[in-house]
């Protein structure tokens, strides 16, 4: 597959706490948000809310007409695993 699939549990971890990357996911898709973090308009903590987690719900309540798709190509990292984690 050409991307890697991420399972919720490791998008958890990624919430760019204690030095870590922050990671989002965003329509079904990973993204390492880290480098882009300083650069949006809403500021640093207002991004961090959607941080290891699912953030499509909040991204749509706030600016629907961002086209994250584009703006965070460079960032993607992967595709959210949608079915249940192995051992679960
Ligand atoms: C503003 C991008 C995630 C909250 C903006 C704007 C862009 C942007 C381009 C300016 C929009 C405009 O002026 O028309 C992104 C991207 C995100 C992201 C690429 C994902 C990586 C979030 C999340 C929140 C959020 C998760 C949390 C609630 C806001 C707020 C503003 C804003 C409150 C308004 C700032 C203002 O106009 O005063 N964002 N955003 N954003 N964003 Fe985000």
């Amino acid at each position: 597959a050409p991307y890697m699939r991420v399972p919720p549990s490791l998008l958890r971890e990624k919430t760019g706490r204690r030095g870590k990357d922050a990671w989002m996911a965003l329509g079904g898709k990973v993204y390492n948000i880290t480098p882009y973090a300083t650069f949006h308009p809403g500021g640093v903590p207002e991004l961090m809310r959607g941080a290891g987690r699912d953030g499509t719900e909040l991204f749509g309540e706030v600016h629907p007409w961002v086209n994250h798709e584009t703006m965070l190509a460079a960032c993607l990292v992967g595709l959210l695993v949608v079915e249940p984690e192995a051992g679960s």
